[in-house]
């Protein structure tokens, strides 16, 4: 089974083509470019770039991975959540194939995607592993059994912002500009992660174990910027962003890691945009061998968004015999997660 994967739910438009837990190509546009005046991502020019890229990602990914059209038996696509707009794009696309095709259509969760990837290159996951999913719009622990036919059980999720849009708006207060992860894990590398203890939220022993908050790190950030601008002096770029990312990287994998520990689990599977952080990454790869956990993180070009990991859902989902979503299938905007799978409809 050949199964086709459609992504839209925020800036990037990918399609990828999976079997048997295999990528057999796929192929990306992005529309980063067209929002970074603005400082976020602009819904309607996001959607218009959706459009104009989907039929030349498709092609390039089918040509990629040599195949056609006809070779498709299934296919799966973001229904939520995500920008309304961005999503309705690919949704109305992978229906059109769906139909024009005549194979099952499948509206996946789009986290659910982020966490199938890893398959794509360690390999099946094992029976159960915890899941942090650290994204631009999302940070959650979360426990997973199969995820093609098990339900998804939330350990924690963040009270406020996601560690993503941290990254994003304390790039904004150091005019790094946009997107701010990558630029402030750049950045950070020249800088003392130790320069400034800014807080750890929800780490006290009568706070919820897995439940996260980057609001509070996001505006002692500013604050701290702030105070320095009005001191006349000159704000140490560098340090500020170390500290940050010391500071969500510390708690994000302290919390992971205690969580394996009280599940008696021994796969951490870190995932989401912000796991392709350099500093979160070597934190999680150090406490877990300290911990004797495995640790399984995609390569970085599959940690944000792509269509590879929207048809390795889509794949997990076909083999698992899940039943097909039908093609009145809608967009939710705001999907909770509670399984790979949105079968819909939605109004
Ligand atoms: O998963 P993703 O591509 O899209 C969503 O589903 O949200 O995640 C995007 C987020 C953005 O907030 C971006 O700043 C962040 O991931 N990100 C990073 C890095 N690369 C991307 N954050 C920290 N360090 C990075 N290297
Ligand atoms: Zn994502």
């Amino acid at each position: 089974m050949i199964v086709l994967g459609v992504e839209s739910s925020c800036d990037e438009t990918g399609v990828g083509l999976v079997s048997d837990g295999v990528l057999l190509g796929d192929a990306l546009a992005s529309s980063m470019d067209a929002h970074a005046r603005f400082g976020g991502v602009v819904p309607e020019v996001a959607a218009r770039a959706h459009l104009e890229s989907m039929l030349p990602v498709l092609h390039e990914a089918l040509e990629k991975a040599s195949l056609g059209l006809g070779d498709v038996d299934a296919v799966a696509v973001t229904a939520g959540p995500g920008l309304s707009t961005a999503v309705q794009v690919g949704l109305a696309s992978a229906k059109a194939l769906a139909f024009a095709l005549g194979k099952p259509l499948y509206g996946v969760h789009h986290l659910a995607g982020h966490a199938a990837v890893d398959v794509l290159e360690h390999g099946p996951l094992p029976p159960r592993c915890v899941a942090l999913v650290v994204s631009g719009g999302h940070t959650s622990l979360l426990l997973l059994g199969d995820l093609g036919r098990d339900p998804i059980v939330h350990l924690g999720d963040t009270i406020d912002d996601a560690a993503g849009e941290a990254f994003d708006k304390v790039a904004r207060v150091l005019g790094l500009g946009y997107p701010g992860g990558p630029v402030v894990d750049r950045v950070a590398r020249d800088g003392d992660p130790h320069a400034i203890a800014f807080p750890r939220a929800l780490s006290r022993p009568s706070d919820p174990a897995y439940g996260f908050s980057f609001s509070g790190v996001k505006t002692a950030v500013a604050r701290w910027v702030e105070a320095r601008v009005d001191a006349g002096g000159e704000v140490p770029v560098a340090d500020v962003a170390a500290s940050f990312q010391e500071a969500v990287a510390d708690v994000l994998t302290r919390k992971a890691l205690a969580a394996c520990r009280e599940h008696r689990v021994g796969t951490l599977l870190l995932v989401g945009g912000v796991a392709a952080n350099s500093r979160v990454r070597a934190l999680a790869e150090e406490r877990c061998a300290a911990a004797g956990v495995e640790l399984r993180v995609p390569p970085i070009r599959l940690c944000t968004d792509n269509g590879a990991m929207i048809a390795a859902v889509g794949d997990l989902l076909v083999r698992a015999g899940a039943p097909a979503s039908g093609l009145d299938l809608g967009a939710d905007p705001s999907a909770p997660l509670t399984g790979a799978l949105l079968a819909g409809p939605w109004t």
